[in-house]
């Protein structure tokens, strides 16, 4: 699938700064780096650990690179110091075009004096980084995935040591690259231990985020390995969330698209296979007969459809709502079993909606006079990838000064009317839109707004400070993240 523009800069989760210019970075050399690849489907997990050291005094900025490929298959980014939970702020300096990478700057809390060292943790998540090999598969053959990236991590730096663990979810590792003619080492270059394979160690790199280092020095590897689970990817979600104070209800549907993004199924579909192969609990991995959702906490009038009708081979299981602000992890468990067994590269379409009280997620500042909402950006899918989300928020009808803040900036917001037959004036919607949304994309999109008094509820919302603290957090985010922009 061509990607022209992509999400990932727009989704970095950390706060940005300004960029002033590039030469405000400050000087470092590597230590060390390791870079550990946790590959998977639809999503790879990268963490990759910098050791660095300040060549000159107050250094403060460190520049990180990524090349073309990873900048492109990027959907997150954050940088963390080694054994803090706190994310660095990150500036987007974009594409340099004399050395064809981008390049991205962390903040670290404290400068650094001339040797003064610091480990940072930058952690990425990569989507449609992964592709089955072979293609086609018959419907009992296992599942095996291709993954490529670059052999050397780049850097601005100079690199005293660096290697990269690739890590298999399984040991069976059909073949991995042997690269040839490869410099900074004397040993072998790679290594391979149960399901973890290792390049390196790699002596002495120069600054490597240039042209000339990617012409000359860069290698491709690729790991060929089974993978044995279904991979997941939504192709399109469109999330409505419908604000109602007559009914006190939020009303949150999903219409999915979803494909099964493993090797193509081989010859026909076999019911009396499928169910032998389930009978033994050996269904293979590029058949998906269903997945668990987690809801959230206090939805009632589950519904599940899809283009044939309602599909009543599901199993919901709802928990009660839990006070808003509380770190309670329960929500409401969804089996939910598509009408048939979605195959490799088979599609399945179908809507997931449900109703909540709206006080679990509504507030009412009555400083502002305004009602706070929040709205879960996705509905959790672990593993999953979604390519392309358009959330929709349809407030009251005759809302006014309505603001939202949503966790990360959107590829593209607007404010319309949304008019249906019981409303006189037209409610206010607001539609954003994403692309490579993953699991790390949670958090809510806070709306605030006014409504005319006849549209205030019967029932007034208890004030929640822990809520509103949140949503104010949001909103400082907000404020700081505004400022910059993609051009
Ligand atoms: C930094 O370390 C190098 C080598 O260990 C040493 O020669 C130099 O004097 C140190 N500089 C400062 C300012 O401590
Ligand atoms: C689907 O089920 C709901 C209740 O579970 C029912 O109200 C609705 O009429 C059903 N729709 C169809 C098309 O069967
Ligand atoms: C599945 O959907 C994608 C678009 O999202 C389409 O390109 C593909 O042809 C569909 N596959 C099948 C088997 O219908």
């Amino acid at each position: 699938m061509p990607r022209h523009w992509r999400a990932p800069l727009s989704l970095l989760f950390s706060l940005f700064v300004l960029p002033i210019c590039t030469s405000a970075a400050n000087s470092f050399e590597n230590t060390a780096i390791v870079r550990t690849v946790e590959l998977g489907g639809a999503l790879v997990h990268v963490t990759t650990t910098y050791a660095v050291k300040a060549l000159e005094d107050g250094s403060s900025v460190y520049t990180l690179a990524l090349g073309e490929q990873e900048h492109a298959r990027t959907s997150w980014l954050e940088a963390k110091l080694k054994g803090q939970p706190g994310l660095l702020p990150l500036g987007d300096f974009g594409y340099h075009p004399e050395s064809g990478v981008f390049l991205y700057t962390v903040d670290l809390p404290k400068a650094l004096d001339t040797n003064g060292t610091a480990n940072l943790v930058v952690e990425t998540v990569l989507t449609h980084a992964t592709y089955p090999w072979p293609r086609e598969a018959a419907q009992k053959d296992p599942q095996s995935l291709k993954y490529s990236t670059d052999l050397f991590v780049i850097s601005p730096y100079k690199t005293a040591v660096q290697r990269t663990k690739i890590r298999s979810p399984t040991p069976t590792v059909h073949s991995y690259t042997d690269p040839e003619d490869i410099e900074f080492t004397t040993d072998s270059v790679v290594t391979k231990s149960g399901a973890t394979i290792t390049y390196g160690p790699f002596y002495d790199i120069p600054p490597s985020a240039t042209q000339d280092f990617v012409d000359a020095k860069q290698k491709q590897i690729t790991i060929h390995y089974d993978y044995e689970f279904p991979i997941v990817e939504i192709t399109k979600l469109e999330r409505t969330a419908e604000i109602s104070h007559w009914g006190a209800n939020l009303n949150i549907e999903n219409k999915i698209d979803l494909h099964n993004a493993g090797p193509r199924l081989k010859g026909h579909f076999s019911r009396l296979e499928h169910q032998t192969q389930s009978y033994f609990g050996r269904t293979s991995a590029h058949i998906l007969p269903g997945m668990n959702l987690m809801l959230p906490p206090g939805i009632h009038s589950a519904y599940y459809v899809d283009q044939i009708g309602n599909v009543s081979t599901s199993h919901l299981r709802t928990v009660p709502s839990v006070p808003k602000g509380s770190n309670a992890n329960s929500y409401s468990l969804l089996e939910l079993r598509p009408r048939y067994p979605v195959l490799g590269g088979w599609n399945y379409s179908f809507t997931l909606g449900w109703d909540s009280p709206l006080e679990d997620y509504a507030g009412y500042d009555s400083a502002t006079g305004k009602y706070v909402v929040g709205i879960p950006l996705l509905t959790p899918m672990p593993t999953a990838v979604v390519d392309e989300a358009e959330i929709k928020i349809i407030l009251p009808e005759g809302a006014t000064d309505i603001d939202y803040f949503p966790p990360y900036p959107a590829l593209s917001e607007s404010i319309t009317k949304h008019i249906t037959y019981l409303d006189t004036i037209g409610r206010p919607q607001i539609t954003l839109k994403y692309r490579d949304l993953t699991d790390k994309h949670t958090g809510n999109i806070y709306v605030t707004y006014k409504v005319p008094f006849r549209a205030h509820l019967q029932k007034p919302l208890a004030v929640a400070t822990a809520f509103i603290g949140v949503f104010i957090v949001a909103l400082a985010w907000k404020r700081v993240d505004i400022r910059i922009r993609r051009k």
